[in-house]
């Protein structure tokens, strides 16, 4: 990655592109959450993945090794969350959203701020951290159902084996079929806006290029270049909260003949 780019203007054409979509899908990562305070997983310095190790935190074998360790670590990036709040840049993603009658917001975070900042259609590509489910047979569990929240992690109430874990998916785990079937659909666009991600997850990666493939214009907004840049039609190479409340007001402002 390149460490510094200068940062791009936003166009006519890219303003003209995205007032004449009938279809527009949206693919967020960690990147949008950054300017609320929450780490991003792959920063050099103080991304998650520079800190600690996933095969220790973020795989079904490390839950079953270490469960007191695993969930006490997610317990505290969910108290980080309830300290931090949506940032300009989810709040313009909410308000994109009610422009289109067709708009797709597919998220890979899992610490629903896009929820909190309004946006109402979400994919969550990789869970969330705010749930818990069974580990054993992968229902919710309401928190008024655990018995005895004495045990580190709570046990299950659905299986006798069963602990409680976070609704998130783990490295080696299947993403949820039903999301990502809906993310795939939605791929078929007139416009992908990739935002705040290294683009190096699959299958999430992917759904751009499909996107592009099927047709779209692919805009990136990211202030460090991904393997997605070359592909792009349009690249910002900007802080999502800094680009996208512009994009919504110029938007606001543009009328078709422009
Ligand atoms: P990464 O940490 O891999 O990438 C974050 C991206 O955000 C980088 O490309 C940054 O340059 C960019 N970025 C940083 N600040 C930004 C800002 N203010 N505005 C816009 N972009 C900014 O995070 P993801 O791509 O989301 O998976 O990671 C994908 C998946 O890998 C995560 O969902 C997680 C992780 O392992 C699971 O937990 C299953």
């Amino acid at each position: 990655m390149t460490a510094e780019r200068a940062p791009t203007a936003i166009s006519s054409e890219l303003i003209a592109t995205l007032g004449r979509a009938q279809t527009v899908t949206v693919m967020t990562g960690a990147g949008v959450s950054a300017e609320s305070g929450i780490a991003t997983f792959r920063d050099r310095n103080d991304g998650l993945w520079a800190n600690y190790r996933p095969e220790d935190l973020a795989t079904p074998e490390a839950f079953e090794r270490n469960p007191d360790i695993v969930w006490n670590w997610y317990q505290w990036r969910r108290e980080q969350l309830s300290l931090v709040q949506p940032n300009p840049a989810h709040r313009a993603l909410a308000a994109l959203e009610c422009r289109y009658r067709d708009f797709t917001l597919v998220t890979q975070n899992v610490d629903r701020l896009h929820h909190r900042a309004g946006s109402r259609r979400v994919i969550e590509l990789h869970g969330n951290i705010i749930e818990t489910i069974c580990h054993r047979t992968r229902r919710l569990i309401e928190l008024e159902a655990i018995n005895d929240a004495s045990f580190v992690p709570p046990r299950s109430p659905y299986h006798p084996e069963g602990l409680a874990r976070p609704n998130v998916v783990w490295f080696g785990e299947a993403l949820p079929a039903s999301a990502l079937n809906d993310a795939t659909a939605a791929s078929a666009c007139d416009v992908f806006i990739s935002i705040g991600t290294s683009s190096v997850v699959q299958p999430a990666a992917s759904l751009a290029v499909l996107a592009k493939d099927q047709g779209a214009a692919l805009i990136e907004i990211n202030p460090e270049a991904t393997p997605l840049t070359g592909f792009a039609d349009f690249v910002l190479t900007a802080a999502a909260g800094v680009c996208l409340p512009q994009i919504v007001e110029r938007l606001n402002r543009h009328h078709p003949k422009d």
